[in-house]
């Protein structure tokens, strides 16, 4: 197993480019099961979860390769194949979007239940209420959901539950309303980039989907699906993950291939906390920061809000912001693994309900953590770039899943970040509690904080 060692108080420096959307290029592999046609899909970025689809896929009866210049060729070639088994969901929850595509085309799917996970419960009760209004019937046995309908009839169907509307619940839907004989309607459909994304590679196969970006989707459907060649959508959440890197360490960062109209709350929230954003050319941002930042209050909500997604970064962000802040995630009121981790490191924060309260420290001090969850992880390497001394990030195949190399980004923005295996002796020798330290070393000349005073009372005694 990896983990990151992370020598905190670098500022980032330097110029990254953006990969394509993990979140948009899931759903759009799986939707190429749908379609008659090959595909090719372009920037779609090598991490964890886009492999363990493509292993998927491949058991689906398609021909799946990455060719010499990254992109990504797909194409049915056995259209038996309907099951999806647990070994493989159990690991990537995003494989839930290959049963909308095989109900449409192969009339039959099986999947395994993904269960539930580290950031909250994740029911499907909503895409099985959407596949069983446009005609498919629908049991659950042994653990799997078996889905099996003739040609899909269009409905109307509404998908709005107890958090907001559902995005791969609404991939699955379109996907198979684009499919199905007549017309659907899908109100309270997600609005988010990534389901847009979705929308416009179906549309550019021969699809009839209109309301792409609003809650209220029209869907004629039509008899077949070609294939196309598409470029996946910038990922929104790596960006706003390496802006809050630039701020966090008072860095000067310039993002490529970032599409800030994506972005809209999350740049309104950074400004409010002080940090500067400009555009300085066609999908390009520079990043800085003058000055102190302020605590601010942030709600995490379905699309235009601020993601859910990039929550557990602010929370890192606002732990070392002097202040009192308070952030609530109304799309997963539970994911908030990271925040005790977050205090390891010096954070105080307190969970109320869907929400934690953070009385932002001046600087957080390293320490060994453990990442929970693709978010957390992320949230946790911030803490340590930022954080004064070292700080060991354990368990990053959670990080893997969702970034790709992320270390290598930050390496080349002048960050002190190793991946190393997990083991004994790569363990950083100032994390070690037998190595002697000074109370000034570990207090450092502008450490005041007053957990990290507590701990070095403890240690010295
Ligand atoms: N929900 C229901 N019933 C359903 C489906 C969802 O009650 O049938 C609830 C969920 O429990 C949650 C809320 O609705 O409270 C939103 O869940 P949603 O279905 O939108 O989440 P998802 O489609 O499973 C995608 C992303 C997540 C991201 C969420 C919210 C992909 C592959 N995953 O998940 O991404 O957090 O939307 O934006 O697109 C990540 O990338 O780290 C990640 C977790």
């Amino acid at each position: 197993m990896d983990m990151f060692v992370i020598r905190g108080g670098t500022p980032l420096a330097g110029t990254v480019t953006i990969n394509g959307a993990k979140n948009a290029a899931l759903p759009i592999m799986a939707a190429a099961l749908a379609s008659s046609g090959p595909s090719v899909l372009q920037d779609v970025p090598d991490l964890v979860d886009v492999r363990t689809l493509c292993k998927l896929l491949s058991e689906l009866g398609m021909n799946v390769n990455r060719d010499a210049s990254g992109d990504l060729r797909l194409e049915v070639v056995d259209d038996r194949p309907h099951a999806a088994d647990y070994e493989l969901v159990r690991t990537m929850r995003a494989s839930v979007c290959v049963l909308g595509p095989l109900l449409a085309r192969r009339g039959r799917a099986c999947i395994s239940l993904p269960g539930g996970c580290n950031i909250g419960d994740r029911p499907i009760d909503l895409h099985l209420k959407g596949l069983a209004a446009l005609g498919a019937d629908i049991r659950v046995e042994r653990g799997y959901v078996i889905a099996e309908a003739g040609r899909l009839r269009g409905a109307r169907i509404y998908l709005g539950g107890p958090f907001g509307s559902t995005v791969t619940g609404t991939c699955n839907i379109m996907v198979a309303a684009a499919l199905a004989r007549g017309k659907t309607t899908i109100e309270s459909a997600a609005c988010e980039p990534e389901v847009v994304d979705l929308g416009n590679y179906l549309n550019n196969m021969g699809a009839r989907i209109s309301g792409l970006g609003t809650p209220f989707l029209e869907i004629d459907g039509v008899e077949e699906l070609t294939g196309t060649t598409h470029r996946i959508v910038p990922d929104r959440i790596e960006a706003a993950t390496l802006m809050i890197a630039a701020a966090v360490t008072n860095g000067d960062v310039e993002l490529k291939n970032v599409r800030s109209q994506h972005l809209t709350a999350v740049l309104e929230k950074l400004s409010e906390i002080g940090v500067k954003i400009a555009n300085v050319g066609e999908n390009r941002l520079r990043i800085t920061t003058s000055g102190e930042l302020r605590a601010a209050d942030c709600i995490a909500l379905p699309y235009p809000g601020i993601p859910t997604d990039v929550q557990a970064q602010l929370m890192s962000l606002l732990a070392c912001t002097p202040g009192i802040s308070v952030i609530t995630d109304k799309v997963f009121p539970d994911r908030f693994m990271h925040a005790a981790e977050l205090a390891r490191m010096g954070a105080m924060i307190r969970r109320e309900g869907p929400s934690a309260i953070i009385n932002g420290a001046g600087q957080l001090s390293g320490a060994a953590v453990m990442a929970s969850d693709l978010r957390a992880s992320a949230a946790l390497v911030i803490a340590g770039l930022s954080a004064q001394g070292d700080s060991a990030i354990r368990r990053i195949y959670h990080l893997d899943r969702g970034y790709e190399r992320l270390e290598r980004k930050l390496r080349q923005l002048g960050a002190h970040i190793e991946r190393v295996e997990d083991r004994a002796d790569t363990f950083p020798h100032s994390l070690r509690l037998d190595q002697p330290q000074t109370a000034a070393e570990l207090t450092g000349p502008h450490w005041s904080h007053p957990i990290a005073n507590t701990t070095s009372q403890k240690r010295s005694a």
